[in-house]
């Protein structure tokens, strides 16, 4: 049997009166890449920080990464949060070096591998820049990259692309599975888009309306490596996002 990456069991979350999510159970096998999609509010960041650490879950639920309770933060989970937090008063590359030095990495590690990071993220340009100075796309590659430098075992992504004008985000796209593919990359991404849903996932949860819970588990038996152009072609692809269409209609 696969060992699991992330196992949630009957994991709900309530913030005062408001029940953001409810008996929330699924398992995120090594390796694999599960997409969740879900209206506005239903909880979706929420869940990526509760596996994160950040806060616990309601009693009565349980949520392992590699078989060890949450309780904290752990190293072998990275994550991009839904809005980045770059500091204003940095510039790319100190802001990737600060964000893996906080989290321990030797200042050897650290110059090896910010130059092929800086190359993937497109952002040779622009290492010396400040936020202000750059696009709301290329602030969120730093946040990417903030997370993809300590290579975590695990990648919880909060909508990472979702500012990105569509021909950048296929590119991210194809480094993501890139990186997926060679590194046996878990990931787990939130996402409003079921084109990227589809080309990216092995498995699409599907979340209801507040309180969050999954409505549907859709297997996307689409062929790897997949190339954005090429998968979009196939009638599989198709219908995938016809099926998933529909049911974000009725949830
Ligand atoms: N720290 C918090 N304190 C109080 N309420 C919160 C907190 N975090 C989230 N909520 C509430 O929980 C619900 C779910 O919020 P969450 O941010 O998880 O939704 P989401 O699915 O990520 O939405 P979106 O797609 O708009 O990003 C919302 O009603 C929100 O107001
Ligand atoms: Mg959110």
């Amino acid at each position: 049997m696969a060992e699991s990456a992330i196992v949630l069991q009957n994991v709900s979350k309530s913030f005062g009166d408001v029940n953001a999510l409810e008996s929330v159970s699924f398992d995120l096998n090594r390796g694999e890449f599960i997409a969740l999609l879900g209206p506005s509010g239903c909880g979706k960041s929420t869940l990526i920080r509760l596996i994160a650490g950040l806060y616990p879950s309601d009693p009565g639920g349980e949520i392992a990464v590699f078989g060890e309770p949450v309780t904290r933060p752990s190293r072998r989970v990275g994550v991009v949060f839904q809005t980045y937090n770059l500091l204003p008063w940095l510039n790319v590359t100190s802001n990737l070096r600060l964000a893996a030095d906080t989290r321990g990495m030797s200042k050897e590690t650290i110059a090896e591998r910010l130059p092929p990071m800086l190359e993937m993220l497109g952002l040779e340009q622009f290492s010396e820049r400040y936020p202000h100075e750059l696009s709301g796309g290329m602030r969120q590659r730093v946040a990417l990259g903030q997370a993809l430098l300590m290579r975590p075992d695990v990648l919880l992504l909060d909508e990472p692309f979702g500012s990105l004008d569509a021909l950048t985000r296929d590119q991210l796209n194809v480094e993501l599975l890139r990186l997926c593919q060679a590194h046996d990359q878990s990931v787990l991404l939130v996402t409003h888009s079921i084109d990227e849903a589809v080309l990216l996932a092995d498995r699409v949860l599907m979340l209801s309306k507040r309180p969050g819970r999954i409505v549907e588990d859709i297997p996307i038996n689409l062929p790897r490596p997949r190339d954005p152009r090429e998968t979009r072609l196939l009638p599989a692809y198709a219908s995938s996002v016809n099926q998933l269409g529909e049911l974000m209609g009725v949830v």
